[in-house]
């Protein structure tokens, strides 16, 4: 590892996500010093994003851009095996992520992403988790909006509980934000390929087959402790959460989640599930898809002053025999600005919080990946995360 040219190198800076998160890391760069480089398929595209950075700061004018298209797996390999950390934004991952892991994997190079994708994780895990575990490399999915509140959410709230009795975390998320193109293609291509798609062959076991984790059984219904309607909220994070809750022992014997959005009026649920149900059947056919991806061009994104109207907060709430918790997560506009934070914390804790990290290797989800180390970070960088569990 000592001999790589770079400590990340981000793919995908030329995209609305990757270009935030490239500004994140410039600003980052003057606090904690690393070196890094950008990687796309577009030359032109790539040379814009770093005059960008360069107004931030001027050295990054000679930052070397890196080539590399995920139909091309030796640029693929060439670009791992320069860095210690790829970060990539380059999705829809159903699409285009496969190749990148391999990639990775390949080159000893560990990864972090910000794909919320349940069948392509899915995938990864069962493709490549024995190969990175052989390589002592970490595969780290969901390190955005999905799932790093919901992962370290939940983590808290079971921790908060007593591991010798059966524990069960429900979340719920609410606030508000838009979203970008590419959100909007990988959402709709993932809602055409679901309905295709046969059972998922998740990896359900608990590492220790004495212990049970399971999902909470999630209807609708109105909630007097979040004062509003809790909607069953099929995202990735109940896959991310329970994941981490297999492998870890501090959920106890027998784990369950719930995960929710939290809706206040009940005119807003009744039109957000027409509005859902109306883009879920759009998503089926060519014709009507093509219509929904006209909504917003991939590469384009809510404004600055739109993302700095958008907040997100979520509450989870742990219960066992004998205790309850409550955690709550919040920060500002969660699909990009915080995206990027998180993409960046995370990927600068595997260079620079490299020695206390724990040691699982192979594919993880970020608390698996970062536990407590990220957390400070994330809670240095403005996200506030809150321990009510006595005031209840
Ligand atoms: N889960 C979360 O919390 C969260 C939050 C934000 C984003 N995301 C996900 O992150 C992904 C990116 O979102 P976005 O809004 O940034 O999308 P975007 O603006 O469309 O950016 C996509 C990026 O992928 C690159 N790309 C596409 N095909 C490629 C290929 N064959 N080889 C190399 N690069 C390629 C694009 O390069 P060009 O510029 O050359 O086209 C661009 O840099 C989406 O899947 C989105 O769902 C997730």
């Amino acid at each position: 590892m000592d001999d790589r040219r770079f400590d990340i190198v981000l793919f995908g800076a030329t995209g609305f996500t990757g270009g935030l998160t490239a500004e994140y890391l410039a600003r980052k760069q003057a606090t904690e010093p690393f070196t890094w480089a950008l990687a796309g398929r577009n030359r032109p595209k790539l040379e814009a994003v770093r005059e960008r950075l360069a107004a931030i700061d001027p050295a990054l004018a000679e930052m070397e851009l890196i080539s590399a298209d995920t139909d091309d797996y030796d640029s693929l390999l060439s670009m791992a095996q320069q860095t210690r950390v790829v970060l990539t934004t380059v999705g829809p991952f159903n699409r285009y992520g496969e190749p990148l892991v391999k990639a990775c994997v390949a080159a000893g190079t560990d990864y972090v992403d910000s794909t919320g994708e349940p069948n392509f994780v899915n995938d990864i895990v069962n493709q490549y988790d024995e190969a990175a575990r052989q390589k002592n490399v970490r595969i780290v999915n969901c390190c955005g909006f999905d799932s790093i509140p919901h992962d370290y959410g939940a983590w808290l709230a079971a921790r908060a509980l007593s591991d010798d009795e059966p524990i069960v975390v429900e979340g719920f998320l609410s606030g508000s934000g838009t979203f970008s193109g590419g959100t909007l293609q990988t959402a709709i291509e993932a809602m055409a390929f679901n309905a295709a798609r046969v059972k998922l062959k998740r990896q359900n076991k608990p590492v220790d087959p004495g212990r049970k984790v399971r999902s909470v059984k999630t209807r609708l219904h109105r909630s007097k402790r979040i004062n509003g309607w809790a909607v069953p909220l099929p995202t990735i994070d109940p896959h991310i959460v329970k994941r981490t809750a297999r492998i870890l022992p501090e959920y106890g014997p027998n784990f369950q989640y719930g995960h929710y959005l939290r809706v206040k009026r009940l005119p807003t649920l009744v039109a957000g599930g027409v509005g859902i149900g109306a883009a879920v059947l759009m998503a089926q056919t060519k014709p009507t898809r093509d219509l929904l991806l006209k909504i917003r061009p991939a590469g384009e994104g809510p404004d600055e002053s739109k993302r700095a109207k958008s907040r997100f907060k979520v509450t989870f709430f742990g219960r066992s025999r004998s205790a309850t918790s409550k955690i709550v997560i919040s920060g500002g506009d969660p699909g990009y600005d915080e995206t990027a934070k998180m993409l960046s914390e995370a990927a600068l804790c595997l260079i620079h919080d490299r020695d206390q990290l724990p040691d699982q290797v192979g594919v993880l989800t970020p608390v698996l990946a970062f536990r407590e180390p990220l957390l400070r970070r994330l809670m240095n960088t403005g996200i506030q995360v809150e321990n009510l569990s006595q005031q209840q």
